[in-house]
């Protein structure tokens, strides 16, 4: 079924080409999160289930949920047990020891409805362990796609469809929700990235490409790749995405149960 304008959408095998770094910076996360053998374990966000067969390695009893069918459906052929559900409104009958996210709570734009499903489908004592962009996050990207949105007339800014939280913000509302937060950090964090800018941008950034018709997109890329040459590019061709990521680790009290 083709996407809304102004959607993204996920086409798993065109993510695994262009993308696959997202889930093999991951490991980051896993390190942190230190899966136990036999504790449950929901990976929020799972995309193609590439990390969450990592944590199920570690011999965690590990479910995954992902926004988008075709994700899931990837997720599924590696053996997972994965099913579609919106981050925005988590719904499950188990208890969790651990809810795990990479690179997924930035595309969720109501924080405080995930932190909120997050906290009710853990048991006492459940760890929250994530990380996803955070504020600074690709910004000269950013600039780029509102500038040569705004050169055709249109209020980039208002398509943002990416919440990149400071350290302060996201740790007052993990907080405010009755969270301890052991550790929280903005990393900056380059990334090279695997082929060209055009490439990233029509894997992750199709919210403001469909901004415009289908046959002006080659010359906004254009446009966007030509802003970028000077700030993300190397002498040698090499692209560099200016990424910042927000990573944390929160617990649920012993004493809560509700
Ligand atoms: C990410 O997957 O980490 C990401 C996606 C879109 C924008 C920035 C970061």
């Amino acid at each position: 079924m083709p996407s809304p304008p102004g959607k993204q959408s996920w086409d798993p095998a065109h993510y695994a080409r262009h993308a696959r770094f997202v889930s093999d910076l991951g490991m980051a996360v896993v390190s942190l999160l230190k899966p136990l053998p036999q504790e449950w374990i929901l990976d929020l966000g799972c995309g193609d289930g590439v990390l969450t067969k990592k944590l199920a390695e570690a011999g965690s009893r590990v479910f995954g949920c992902d926004g988008s069918a075709a994700q899931v459906r990837a997720a599924r052929k590696l053996g997972l047990d994965v099913c579609v559900m919106d981050g925005e409104a988590l719904g499950f009958a188990a208890r969790f020891d651990a809810v795990f996210s990479n690179a997924a709570l930035h595309w969720m734009l109501r924080p405080d409805a995930v932190i909120d499903g997050v906290w009710r489908l853990l048991k006492p004592g459940g760890r929250f362990v994530a990380e996803c962009g955070a504020r600074g996050c690709i910004a000269s990207i950013q600039r780029a796609l509102v500038e040569v949105l705004e050169r055709r007339g249109i209020d980039g800014k208002a398509i943002d469809p990416w919440y990149f939280p400071t350290v302060d913000e996201y740790a007052a509302r993990l907080q405010r929700r009755g969270f301890k937060v052991d550790f929280i950090a903005s990393i900056p964090r380059p990334t090279p990235l695997p082929g060209d800018i055009i490439d990233w941008l029509n894997t992750l950034a199709q919210s403001y490409l469909r901004a415009v018709a289908e046959k002006e997109r080659a010359g906004l890329l254009r446009e966007v790749r030509q802003l970028l040459l000077p700030i993300l590019c190397d002498a040698s061709g090499r692209w560099t995405a200016d990424y910042v990521r927000l990573r944390f680790a929160a617990r649920k009290s012993v004493e809560s149960n509700h």
